[in-house]
């Protein structure tokens, strides 16, 4: 039998290990692992551990200094009480490993300690190692292009390896030729344009937003994220020392938030609102009149925006992306962009995002910058200029595909009994609500949840999506569209094939 670990840094034992199993404290029981929600006894040493699940009557506890042992209590199972860090959905049910660890054993800061692997990037990797090992996995986890960075990038990059010029450290800001770049891609393709000295190029959009948020987060200032959100976000927000407040829109929305739903989460401490439209995991698009909306109540009441636009060139149909320090000048002074390289150009292994924002912000997170990672690899950065100083016809042919796939793959998901996909208008990911599939039995088995559904699809269908847990929303799954035609239409007859099992 296994149980759901819950820790509580605070929780004492009436007992030590050894009054209650005499001899069997020298065994080395130990917790070492809570792991997808369960507990695992680990036995011997180091060189020589077995994990096998703990015993329904034995329960947990941290006696003092230099161990957490487990014990054989005799009232109830395993202690359940908040964990040290503040709880995290989806990433946590994924890797537990840092719950797990008591503070006196610590080696791990709490801080550190407490960011859980990115689940998205976990789904990719076990369906990688899957395929690797000879099963024929089809992965619709990975957030990724699936077409190569066309050649005069690639080309740019080349000549740049050549050059000794780019053999040296360079401003830790960015190239000045790129930022300049970037600012005229922006007038481009935004309709506004930053000086060169609002700009501060990243390595890829996540050390963007991590950078953002350090730049204008105090311990405890608040920041409002729209869920299902992207993983990454309260993480970094978390990292800052910030507060994430979730507030949730559903299918019936097409995932997008309203200005009441905003206004009922803010409190004298938030701080800044993200925004990001097109939206992973939803796929959802803002229209101009509810972007300005959320921009004007953000104005009003005096707070940031932070507003990823990493998508910004795939959308589909009548849908627009809309840029909010274009549509709203006023709210420059408070605006912080996060953009990139990666899913425009099929870039995501160059690493190359950047932050626009106000001069003081942007020099802060220079400054951060500086001493953390300083410049860019200038090869990428070389890549990155050849990229957005070039036009915008290799997306437009990726646009072009992605809208096929999203239309068989809507299609497809929505045949299945017990599934409700909306139909995304951006980015390159379909967001199915699968709730009604929850508890049913499939194969033998009653998935209580998205994590177990996931791992049941994996299993049986050898096909690997991304919990909803991941993102904030138990009860969805993402499914990446940015894979080939046949795969992508032999990965979901595989789930069609065995969600029809699904029995009450
Ligand atoms: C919404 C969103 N923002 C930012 C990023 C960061 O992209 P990268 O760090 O690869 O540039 C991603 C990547 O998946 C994303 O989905």
């Amino acid at each position: 039998m296994l149980y759901q670990l819950s820790y509580d840094p605070l929780c004492v034992p009436q007992r030590t290990a050894s009054d209650r199993m005499p001899g069997v404290h020298r065994v080395r029981q130990r917790l070492l692992k809570a792991n997808e929600g369960r507990v695992y006894v680990v036995r011997g040493r180091s060189s020589n551990r077995k994990c096998r699940p703990a015993p329904a009557r034995w329960k947990i506890a941290w006696p003092g200094p230099g161990s957490g042992r487990l014990f054989k209590g005799s009232t109830g199972p395993v202690q359940s009480v908040k964990p040290a860090c503040p709880a995290r959905s989806g990433s946590e049910t994924m890797d537990g490993m840092s719950a797990a660890t008591p503070p006196t054993e610590r080696r791990v800061s709490a801080r550190i300690g407490a960011i859980s692997e990115s689940a998205t990037l976990a789904v990719d990797a076990k369906a990688k190692a899957l395929k690797a090992a000879g099963r024929p996995v089809i992965g619709f986890g990975a957030g990724e292009p699936d077409f190569p960075t066309p050649d005069y990038i690639v080309e740019a990059a080349i000549e740049a390896c050549k050059n000794p010029k780019f053999h040296r450290y360079t401003p830790a800001g960015g190239l000045p030729e790129l930022k300049s770049a970037i600012a005229a891609k922006t007038l481009r393709d935004s309709g506004w344009e930053p000086d060169v000295s609002q700009i501060l190029v990243t390595n890829g959009g996540k050390q963007a937003i991590y950078e953002a948020f350090a730049a204008i987060l105090d311990p405890g200032d608040e920041v409002i994220v729209p869920a299902p959100y992207w993983t990454t976000y309260p993480e970094s927000i978390r990292l800052a020392g910030g507060v994430p407040v979730e507030v949730v829109a559903d299918e019936t929305t097409g995932y997008r938030v309203t200005v009441e739903q905003l206004e009922a989460a803010r409190t004298e401490k938030t701080k800044v609102v993200l925004f990001v439209s097109p939206s992973n995991p939803t796929g959802a698009v803002y229209s101009e009149a509810e972007t300005e909306a959320i921009g004007r109540w953000a104005l009003e009441h005096g707070l940031w925006v932070l507003t990823d636009e990493i998508y910004e060139h795939l959308v589909y149909g009548d849908a627009v992306s809309v840029s909010l320090p274009a549509l709203l000048p006023e709210l420059r002074d408070k605006c912080v962009v996060v953009n990139g390289v990666a899913k425009t150009y099929a870039m995501t292994g160059w690493r190359v995002g950047w932050v626009i924002g106000p001069k003081d912000v942007v020099k802060a997170a220079t400054n951060l910058q500086s001493h953390a990672t300083s410049n860019v690899s200038n090869v990428s950065q070389a890549a990155a200029l050849a990229a957005v100083s070039g036009g915008l016809e290799a997306v437009a042919k990726m646009r072009e595909a992605f809208d096929r796939r999203r239309k068989t793959i809507v299609r497809m998901l929505n045949e299945i009994d017990g599934v409700l996909c909306p139909e995304p208008e951006g980015a390159f990911y379909a967001y199915p609500s699968v709730k009604a599939l929850i508890g049913k039995e499939i194969r033998g088995k009653r998935p209580q949840n998205t994590v177990e559904l996931a791992a049941l699809i994996l299993e049986e269908a050898e096909v690997a999506v991304v919990p909803g847990e991941a993102f904030g929303t138990p009860g969805y799954l993402r499914l990446s569209y940015a894979l080939g035609d046949e795969d992508l239409v032999e990965g979901v007859s595989r789930i069609q094939k065995l969600l029809a099992e699904a029995r009450d």
